[in-house]
């Protein structure tokens, strides 16, 4: 179902003090929106987190997964060990994983399967690097994007995926798409889902849009047709910050 989603991806960021106060600071904030509010902390402050947000109406989700259940797999998390803690929603192919970490559109469909197999929720992401769209190659880029990862499912799966837009020139960089290119992409997102699955899917799949999106810039991009919202990392760390793009609907 469609929804209006901020999620707050806090990357590597705060250690358990720091996860503690910025908790209660965002436990003190008012949601004047109809936005779906999320927060992902790093694995080692997931279950206090969860605990701390529980009654809070803010999600606790995960910034990453492996694909397997369990094994030999030194340093990773599984999507049951994730739900074995109350977390439901992951946050898969960020562009940081794909180039810190060598994820692939392959391995990437492996984690959605896995995480859709646990009844989990998929937040994907994808996102053109700027000397792609430089060459006009951002369509191409995205919808190869999407197509590897997601188009080997049904369209049932659909339920329980998010769609996140981060072109990879705007992250972090201040740089933020204008709220044209946002709502083009997005727009070009919806129409590639609907050639293959149809209007229904289409339109019941929430997209956001993630890179440099701060208070001073959400509202205009938020008011695009086809952006359901944003996927937050810097100003996610500040609550006041936060809650400003949580409002701004
Ligand atoms: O996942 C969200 C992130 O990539 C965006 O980061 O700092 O540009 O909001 P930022």
């Amino acid at each position: 179902m469609r929804k209006n989603i901020v999620a707050g991806n806090w990357k590597m960021n705060n250690d358990l003090a720091q996860t503690e106060a910025l908790l209660t600071e965002l436990q003190s904030q008012t949601k004047t929106s109809n936005a779906e509010v999320m927060v992902a902390p790093t694995f080692t402050n997931l279950w206090h987190a969860f605990q701390s947000l529980r009654e809070s109406g803010i999600e606790v989700i995960a910034q990453n997964m492996h694909f397997a259940e369990n094994g030999a797999y030194t340093g990773e998390v599984s999507a049951s060990m994730l739900k074995s803690i109350g977390i439901t929603t992951v946050i898969l192919g960020h562009s940081e994983r794909r180039a810190y970490f060598n994820e692939t559109d392959q391995s990437l469909a492996k984690k959605v399967d896995a995480a859709l197999a646990n009844d989990m929720r998929v937040i994907f992401c994808f996102g053109e690097e700027l000397t792609d769209r430089k060459a006009g190659n951002e369509e191409a880029v995205v919808g190869d994007q999407i197509k590897n990862a997601l188009f080997h499912l049904g369209a049932e799966a659909f339920k329980n995926i998010v769609l996140a837009y981060e072109p990879v020139w705007a992250i972090g960089t201040g740089e933020t798409a204008s709220p044209e290119q946002a709502q083009d992409m997005h727009a070009f997102i919806r129409k590639t889902l609907a050639d293959k699955y149809g209007n229904d899917v289409a339109d019941n799949v929430s997209i956001l849009y993630g890179g440099s999106v701060k208070p001073n810039n959400a509202k205009e991009i938020f008011s695009k047709p086809d952006v359901d919202g944003g996927l937050i990392g810097g100003a996610s760390l500040k609550a006041e910050d936060f809650f400003a793009i949580v409002n701004a609907f």
